[in-house]
């Protein structure tokens, strides 16, 4: 944990680009690895993967590259390809300075190969190597990323995105992928090394002032009219929560954390995107020869910053209508049945955190008069790090005891109550759950794995704990998950 100067403020704000940007990189040209899966394979099948330092050219060509640290020295790191239920076989070969591990987001994989440090496995030290090995049971879009030292590592640039193909083919035109992250760099355009300090912890976590999609600046996506894309967005940022929007097009959600949902299009366009969260869009170009469209974020102060466009052919379409409204992508192997009658219910307040006295909270409120962080009781964090607490305990979700055990098949019923001053987005390992409505009936039409839980809101998530071993639940905000606002759970 490094301190930052108190002159650095908590708050980046996002700099201004350049709205209407020349020529933005063409997504063929760029960064995004277009090796897949099936290269650099040892003898044994294992897809061998380094994680080491690497460049990207996040600014732009004209700025110079950033130091970045990435799979294969690349960020996002090779986009891995898989058939629903065939082997993923993936060597991961340790080329930093210090320990990482692998961990699968959104995989209900076996426990050993979940890639959490002390819970599942060894870290990987230094030279040293770890083979990750199992079928995908669900397909849709997934990512991989480093949990060890997240408040660095990943701000650094350690992940990538896994695709888990249909058995069958979808009909889509192209299929692409669309990632999200904020970089927080210096004038030289080197990352910001404030990882992990305590003005980010105890706030929002590390916002970064740049960002980027696919690590360019400005990404042009060349489409034809009448094209169908599947975009493929990821949210990776540390901290950041994303509204994506493609302008003057209808986006059509056809799947939500990796899990297909009923096809439907977004009110306004706007996609809310926690980090860890995925949504693919079925998006038909319905613009003439020669549009542009910007892809846009908010910029958290009502506005909205240009990323990217769609930058359509001046040519003939490539048909002469769009597709015809897709079909729901096939369901994956989820469990058909929640037996709430039977679930075990559990609160889980979250608590703690900067703010809380300014906004008249009981809770929170930091320095007044021993009513700080050290409130909490903790597992393997140290006193002066323990800003947040998951149901009153601020841990690592490595070590200690578990948060809850439960019995395999049973349904778990999980009530995140919100009562700090931020927002934060709740990721369970190892399943998928439902989000319950509000009104106390039924749930929202699609699956989760990671569940925005807004200011003075709670959220309650229902899922059927069927895979065995020790799952972590923690905040994807990952300098809250790495001050306490974490925790794991047994199904035996
Ligand atoms: Cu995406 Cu515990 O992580
Ligand atoms: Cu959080």
């Amino acid at each position: 944990m490094t301190n930052v100067p108190s002159s650095l403020s908590h708050f980046f704000p996002v700099s201004r680009r350049r709205l209407l940007a020349g020529a933005g990189m063409a997504l063929t040209a760029m960064a995004l690895p277009a090796r897949s899966f099936g290269q650099d394979r040892a003898a044994d099948g294992y897809r061998v993967l380094h994680a080491r330092a690497g460049q990207a050219r996040l600014r732009g060509n004209d700025a110079g590259p950033t130091p970045i640290w990435g799979y294969d020295g690349m960020s996002p790191g090779p986009t891995l390809r898989v058939k629903q239920g065939d082997a993923l076989k993936v060597r991961l070969v340790n080329d930093l300075d210090q320990s990482t591990v692998v961990h699968w987001h959104g995989l209900r994989l076996p426990n050993a190969m979940d890639g959490v440090p002390f819970l599942t496995q060894r870290p990987i030290e230094p030279g040293q190597s770890f083979d990750y090995h199992f079928a995908p049971p669900d397909a849709g879009t997934f990512w991989y990323h480093t949990h060890f030292g997240s408040s660095e590592q990943l701000a650094r640039g350690l992940y990538g995105v896994l695709v888990v193909e249909e058995r069958e083919p979808v009909e889509v035109d192209r299929d692409l992928v669309l990632v999200l992250d904020d970089w927080r760099l210096l004038d030289d355009g080197t990352i910001q090394p404030s990882f992990g300090n305590f003005h980010d912890a105890m706030m929002a976590g590390r916002l970064g002032q740049y960002i980027t999609l696919n690590s360019a600046d400005t990404l042009d996506l060349a489409v034809k009219t009448n094209e169908r894309l599947r975009l493929r967005i990821v949210n990776t940022a540390n901290s950041r929560i994303f509204q994506f929007r493609i302008a003057q097009h209808a986006a059509r959600v056809m799947a939500v954390d990796g899990q297909p949902c009923p096809p439907n299009v977004a009110p306004n366009g706007v996609l809310r995107l926690g980090p860890g969260n995925r949504v693919d869009l079925f998006l038909d170009a319905t613009l003439k020869a020669g549009a542009r469209a910007p892809i846009t974020v908010d910029d958290l102060r009502g506005g909205e910053l240009e990323i990217g466009r769609l930058v359509y052919d001046a040519g003939a379409p490539l048909r002469e209508q769009p597709l015809a409204e897709p079909k729901p992508l096939p369901a994956n192997p989820l469990p058909a049945k929640l037996d709430m009658a039977g679930a075990l219910k559990l609160d889980v307040p979250l608590d703690g955190g900067g703010m809380g006295m300014m906004m008249g909270r009981g809770m929170g409120g930091m320095g007044m008069g021993g009513m700080g962080p050290r409130r909490f009781q903790g597992y393997g964090v140290p006193p002066q790090q323990r800003i947040w607490a998951l149901a009153g305990v601020a841990a690592t979700g490595h070590d200690g005891p578990p948060m809850f055990k439960v019995e395999r098949g049973r349904t778990v019923l999980l009530n995140f109550a919100n009562r700090t001053a931020f927002p934060h987005a709740m990721h369970v390992h190892g399943h998928h759950f439902r989000q319950l409505d509000p009104s106390g009936e039924g749930w929202r039409p699609y699956w989760l794995d990671t569940v925005i839980v807004d200011v003075d809101r709670a959220e309650r998530l229902a899922f059927v704990a069927d895979n065995p071993g020790k799952w972590m639940i923690h905040c994807h905000m990952i300098e809250h998950m790495e001050t306490g606002m974490a925790a794991w759970f047994q199904v035996t």
